[in-house]
């Protein structure tokens, strides 16, 4: 078979569709290639700031690293932003939903809600809100995010920082996301549908 025969899904057969699983699994061993490669389109998005969006990606990774945090929240920081082309008005959960079937659920929220936390140092300036993240206090991943945008995102635009380069990264970014996608090992019980971390996602509770 090299494609199948139907042209409505509803039509499509059982042999078929494990055809075409089968192109999905092989098209996905390639996720790394592909982060790697948005990550360097990242130098010539958002203009502005004194570093290029992945100085800034690069630079939030590497306070990540140098702070001793895990592997999983060091390849967050790196991707954290990776949205900002195509979903500029909602890159925070773009990024989460890249990392959400490959890290637990605490960092896929973290990323989920960055550019909501991120607001306090600057919303006020906009008439926007600067506190509205308060309205998340209690929950337990709260602090967590905090410390995330104070630590490695906010203070992540220092054009003299010594920043390292992808490739230091590039071997964490495959080992990640080669991992097999929603693992319980690595995300905990959740699938592909509705889990607990849909609604940790929103924000309401766990
Ligand atoms: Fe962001
Ligand atoms: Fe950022």
């Amino acid at each position: 078979m090299e494609t199948v025969q139907f042209r409505q899904m509803k039509d499509g057969t059982k042999e078929e569709y494990l055809f075409l699983t089968k192109h999905e699994d092989e098209y996905a061993k390639g996720l790394p290639d592909r982060i790697l490669e948005a990550l360097k389109n990242l130098e010539n998005t958002l203009s502005g700031y004194q570093v290029s969006r992945l100085g800034h990606s690069l630079q939030s990774a590497t306070r990540a690293e140098a702070d001793g945090a895990d592997e999983e929240m060091i390849v967050a920081a790196l991707i954290h932003d990776l949205g900002d082309d195509l979903a500029p008005h909602n890159h925070s959960q773009y990024a989460a939903s890249i990392l959400r079937p490959y890290v637990r659920p605490e960092v896929t929220w973290i990323i989920n809600q960055h550019g909501l936390f991120q607001n306090v140092y600057y919303a006020h300036f906009l008439g926007g809100d600067p506190n509205e993240r308060e309205y998340l206090k209690d929950h337990p991943w709260y602090q967590a995010c905090v410390d995330f945008c104070e630590k490695w995102d906010q203070s992540s635009f220092d054009p003299d920082y010594p920043t390292k380069p992808l490739s230091h990264f590039e071997p964490l970014v495959r080992k990640i996301f080669s991992r097999t996608a929603f693992d319980p090992k690595y995300v905990g019980e959740q699938t592909m549908g509705k889990s607990a971390v849909d609604i940790a996602m929103s924000g309401t509770s766990e």
